[in-house]
């Protein structure tokens, strides 16, 4: 007999019933709600979800083994999922928020050895145990906020050890942490300070060595690439992603962040790529290329306001039939923040996403993004028990009540980790 944790009677379990791939256009705004509904975890996996009364039914005697979670007055969702983070580093950057408030641009505050190369240095330094602990605070402040996944990036280290001792504090971190860390390879952040005058000799250091040893030690299933300008330009992104497709990497793009129509979204679909993430100043025609490729477009509202940029066109992007995604993008430099809850708010109020697509895109939309969209993402049976009870009436209250957190419990593989 399995363990079993019996969620009981929320006022709305929000389902998200899978659909067979993420969701597009009105169906980002069907949630599949049950009112007064129940879900009974076995053995860290769902194996029941539906009203009250059949719930009672379905466990019947066994109701007296089972841990049971009163959910009465309470928003049940799946377990948020944030597929786009740089959680794993060491330090902080708060001067340059007020480097940015005097007039001063993100991207010359990396062109002057700033920026990703100041966490670059400080991640460098941290011995791989500091660098596991202090990441993993931060890990700790995802889970209260209700995030149960997280993709991480490495993209610190800039160097072959540092890269595989970033993914390998990731790879602690999954094992030792409730939250389970997707890995993601991003060798090409930024270009080191050693390299500024020979950018193609570190594109040739992430070809030649990176690349080879991360797949190796078997330590990222994604690769992403910074595709920017005064960055990594398109040739050389498409150089990175075209090697790490052919050693079986799945492939993201950090796309038209900052400069306009840079042709990010477009390299992002040409390739396949899984997603393409920030999309600020995407094209119209990268924006259909997305749409047709079947990418997953992953917004970040949170980098956009604090940048103090305009946000993505998140309405032209659904109307287009993109998958949408949010994500934190929890990073020191552009948005040091680890709340989805957050993000959800930011993510209506800037883009005005519905109540219902946000939760679409923290949910069901963003497991796909990292290719998890058959494990997590819904409430279903045969999916991961990984459960948030809000502290809330109905969903629409979750971005509402903005810059507040409503989680109450977090349940993560069946086990109550947060309560
Ligand atoms: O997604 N744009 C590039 N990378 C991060 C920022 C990293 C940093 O500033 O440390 C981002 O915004
Ligand atoms: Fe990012």
């Amino acid at each position: 007999m399995g363990q079993i944790t019996y969620v009981k009677s929320a006022s709305q379990l929000i389902c998200m019933d899978g659909e067979g791939g993420p969701r597009t256009g009105r169906g980002m705004s069907r949630l599949g709600i049950i009112a007064s509904g129940s879900v009974v975890i076995e053995d860290g996996i769902i194996v029941f979800a539906g009203s009250d009364a059949l719930a009672e039914q379905y466990l019947s005697r066994r109701q007296s083994e089972a841990e049971i979670v009163d959910a009465r007055g309470k928003v049940v969702t799946p377990g948020l999922v944030d597929p786009h983070t740089h959680a794993i580093f060491a330090g902080s950057r708060e001067n340059e928020l007020e480097l940015r408030l005097q007039g001063v641009k993100y991207i010359d505050i990396l062109k002057r050895g700033g920026g990703i190369l100041n966490t670059a240095r400080s991640t460098r330094e941290a011995a791989e145990e500091e660098l596991v602990r202090q990441s993993r605070l931060r890990l700790d402040r995802f889970l209260l906020h209700g995030v149960t996944t997280i993709e991480a990036k490495s993209g610190y280290g800039l160097t072959v050890q540092d890269e595989l001792k970033q993914l390998r504090a990731a790879r602690a971190l999954n094992e030792l942490h409730p939250i389970d860390v997707v890995p993601t390879f991003m060798g090409a952040h930024a270009v080191p300070e050693e390299y500024r005058n020979n950018p193609e000799g570190y594109v040739d250091l992430v070809v030649n060595e990176m690349l080879p040893a991360v797949a190796e030690y078997g330590l990222a299933e994604y690769c992403d690439v910074f595709c920017e300008q005064g960055v990594f330009n398109t040739a050389q992104s498409r150089r990175i992603l075209e090697a790490a497709g052919g050693l079986g990497f799945k492939l993201k793009l950090h796309a038209d962040e900052i400069a306009e129509g840079f042709g990010g979204a477009e390299l992002a679909a040409e390739l396949g790529a899984v997603s393409a993430e920030h999309l600020l100043k995407a094209s119209a025609e990268g924006v259909q290329a997305l749409a047709k490729s079947g990418t997953v477009a992953v917004l970040l509202p949170g980098t956009a306001l604090f940048l103090m940029e305009r946000p993505a066109a998140a309405r032209s992007m659904i109307e287009a039939g993109v998958p949408v995604a949010l994500s934190t993008d929890c990073n020191p430099g552009s948005s040091p923040t680890v709340s989805m809850p957050f993000i959800l708010s930011a993510a209506c109020l800037t883009m005005r996403m519905t109540p219902a697509e946000v939760l679409t895109a923290s949910t069901i939309n963003a497991a796909y993004a990292i290719g998890r969209g058959e494990k997590i993402g819904s409430i279903e049976i045969g999916k991961q028990g990984d459960l948030v009870l809000f502290d809330a009436d109905n969903y629409r209250q979750l971005p509402y009540y903005y810059g507040m957190n409503l989680v109450h419990t977090v349940i993560k593989k069946g086990r109550v980790v947060v309560k």
